[in-house]
């Protein structure tokens, strides 16, 4: 497999050509950025350690059944992915209040939700990103009525699969955001990653944030904790 030409550029991501038009060559980036770009910084070993955490979860979310993009690890920075269509959504689901929903609804930040509660936002910088419902991405032509729900289905899966995965680590799921894909063949795929820079991740014990939230709320320097991530996921695989 060879790389080729650069096709796309994103915050934390560059995605190339391969010689399958099936096949596409991703290089993870040490960018970091928030509030919609505007803090930015390099943070050297952040992309190694998204990879690699993403490779592990992606194999993972396989394993338990679930369609996704992911191929196989290259490098320390590099993976093979299916290439699909990105809808543009961001689908979130939170079993925890935090972040935007503790904001938006006035919850205290740890409140448990009865109920895993999944959102719908908008990829679109130039609206930064608004949260949107069912009708309004059918209305935009996002998306179906039928894909909707298979989105919702899958997000729900994943969000059971990952509370699994990260209880064995001694983390807590508070809440995480996925992005799927279409194949030519119009078959919906997990895409993306899912890394603590897509979730967060509070330390069972602690209670301390193992995420990307270390960065957004200047706490410290993200590459201990998200090390700290891909240990406890190896020393699973053990
Ligand atoms: O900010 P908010 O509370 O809405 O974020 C919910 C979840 O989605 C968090 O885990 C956050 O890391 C993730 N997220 C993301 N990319 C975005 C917005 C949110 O990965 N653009």
């Amino acid at each position: 497999m060879k790389k080729g030409t650069l096709l796309y550029e994103g915050k934390a991501k560059q995605l190339f050509q391969t010689d399958d038009p099936e096949v596409i060559w991703v290089e993870y980036l040490n960018q970091a950025t928030a509030l919609n770009g505007a803090k930015k910084d390099q943070i050297n070993g952040k992309g190694e350690l998204n990879n690699q955490i993403t490779s592990l979860i992606f194999d993972f979310l396989a394993s338990k059944g679930i369609k996704n993009h992911f191929i196989k690890r290259l490098s320390a920075t590099e993976q093979l992915i299916q290439s699909v269509e990105i809808i543009p959504l961001e689908v979130v689901v939170r079993n925890v209040a935090a972040g935007s929903f503790s904001k938006r609804l006035a919850i205290p930040e740890g409140t448990a939700l009865k109920k895993p509660i999944v959102e719908f936002y908008y990829k679109n910088d130039a609206l930064d990103d608004p949260m949107i419902i069912d009708d309004h991405i059918r209305f935009l032509e996002i998306a179906t009525g039928e894909e909707l729900a298979i989105l919702r289905q899958m997000a729900l899966e994943v969000d059971q699969a990952l509370i699994e995965l990260f209880d064995s680590m001694a983390i807590q799921l508070i809440d995480f955001k996925l992005e799927f894909g279409r194949q030519k063949d119009d078959t919906i795929l997990l895409a993306d990653e899912i890394s603590p820079d897509t979730c967060r991740l509070w330390d069972k014990k602690t209670q301390e944030h193992l995420d990307k939230d270390i960065y957004r709320r200047d706490l410290g320097d993200i590459i201990p904790v998200y090390q700290e991530v891909l240990n406890r996921l190896e020393k699973r695989g053990e």
